[in-house]
């Protein structure tokens, strides 16, 4: 049996092929016939739509890109804007600690850069919240340099076309070697975004279409195993578990008592209930000898969540209080506004366990 194998310089020509016809228009994208009437990307779009899409999906991504672009549609305009309002229209995004880093870099490029994103990997990389991938999709996809861009599309495109059998993420140097010789000098833009549609398109992660696929050819898992078995993953690791307590207070003009979470580590900056430090202790840190203040709390159980690294149980526990009696550095929001915050969703849980119809509409 004859492995196929893709050789580096044949992997640009086919992937142009394709994507010339088949590439998705997006609203930050310069497509190829776009590109051929002279136009050229703009490093803003691109910055943002990246920043937005390691948030969410291409689709959800859309209308967020437009709503920035109209209220801001130049990088020294989202310098200027208050971070507030950033904040507001990146909310439902997640991880408010991007919006923040989106209007510090934003400030970072108008009054330290002239105004003028810097066009090398390493210039990108040393702005606020730009890390390895973004500064490696700006550089290919707003400045045309040959960088090597590798997200989880990519990556399972490359896991299938070379069966890499070292699994995620331990494969990630080898993968990224591979992404950079099969990455041209000439587009290497349209190169990366190639990649990232096929990934998106073709090369899914369930029932991949590999019949419609430029690379079938020379795609090494069609002709070793199952394309969908790829890429490899390390077995899961199980999550510990972690225990807190979460105290919602409703005063008499049926307003929750909200507090701010610390601007660094996890939820960064979102809005919470009080509670306890989320530990793997199993003594009393959990129960009402927790309570933030004094007031008749009344356990309504638990609500869990899973988070990246571990998994929070949290005790609920709710009290109604006959006036503000919580002084400190929260306040009161009335439970109609709670949707207007930004809690995560670790939080609308326990608040709703507490009231359950909190986050029903009206
Ligand atoms: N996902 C992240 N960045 C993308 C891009 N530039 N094109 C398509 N999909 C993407």
């Amino acid at each position: 049996m004859t492995l196929n194998t893709m050789r580096a310089t044949d992997a640009a020509p086919l992937l142009f092929d394709w994507y010339d016809r088949h590439h998705r228009d997006l609203p930050w994208r310069v497509s190829p016939p776009m590109a051929a009437r002279g136009a050229i990307a703009d490093p803003y779009r691109i910055w943002l739509s990246e920043v937005m899409l390691q948030q969410t999906t291409v689709q959800a991504v859309k209308a967020y890109f437009d709503k920035f672009l109209t209220l801001w549609p130049k990088v020294e305009d989202l310098a200027a804007a208050e971070t507030e309002e950033v904040m507001k229209a990146w909310a439902g995004l997640g991880y408010y600690a991007r919006a923040r880093n989106l209007k510090k870099c934003a400030q970072a490029v108008a009054y330290e850069h002239g105004g003028r994103f810097p066009d090398t990997e390493e210039g990108l990389k040393a702005l606020p919240g730009i890390g390895d991938y973004t500064a490696a999709a700006i550089a290919a996809i707003a400045f045309n340099r040959q960088s090597a861009v590798l997200d989880g599309n990519v990556e399972r495109v490359i896991s299938r076309l070379y069966a890499i059998e070292t699994p995620l993420p331990a494969a990630k140097p080898e993968m990224r070697r591979l992404v950079s010789e099969l990455t041209p000098s000439d587009r290497p833009g349209d190169f990366a975004q190639a990649m990232m549609d096929l990934g998106a398109t073709i090369c899914t992660p369930k029932r991949p279409a590999c019949s419609l696929c430029p690379f079938r050819s020379g795609c090494r898992a069609l002709t070793v195993a199952d394309p969908e078995t790829f890429p490899r993953k390390a077995a899961k690791k199980e999550r510990p578990l972690r225990l807190g307590a979460a105290f919602v207070a409703i005063d008499n003009s049926n307003a929750v008592y909200l507090r701010k979470r610390a601007e660094t580590g996890l939820l960064g900056g979102m809005t919470e209930v009080p509670g306890t430090d989320w530990t793997a202790r199993r003594d009393g840190e959990t129960s009402i000898e927790a309570q933030p203040f004094a007031a008749g709390w009344e356990s309504c159980g638990t609500v869990t969540h899973v988070f990246t690294h571990f998994e929070l149980r949290l005790s609920v526990y709710r009290a109604k209080v006959a006036n503000a009696v919580a002084g400190g550095e929260g306040w009161w929001e009335p439970i109609a506004s709670l949707k207007a915050q930004a809690l995560p969703t670790v939080m609308k849980k326990a608040i709703t366990q507490a009231i359950p119809h909190a986050f029903k509409p009206v």
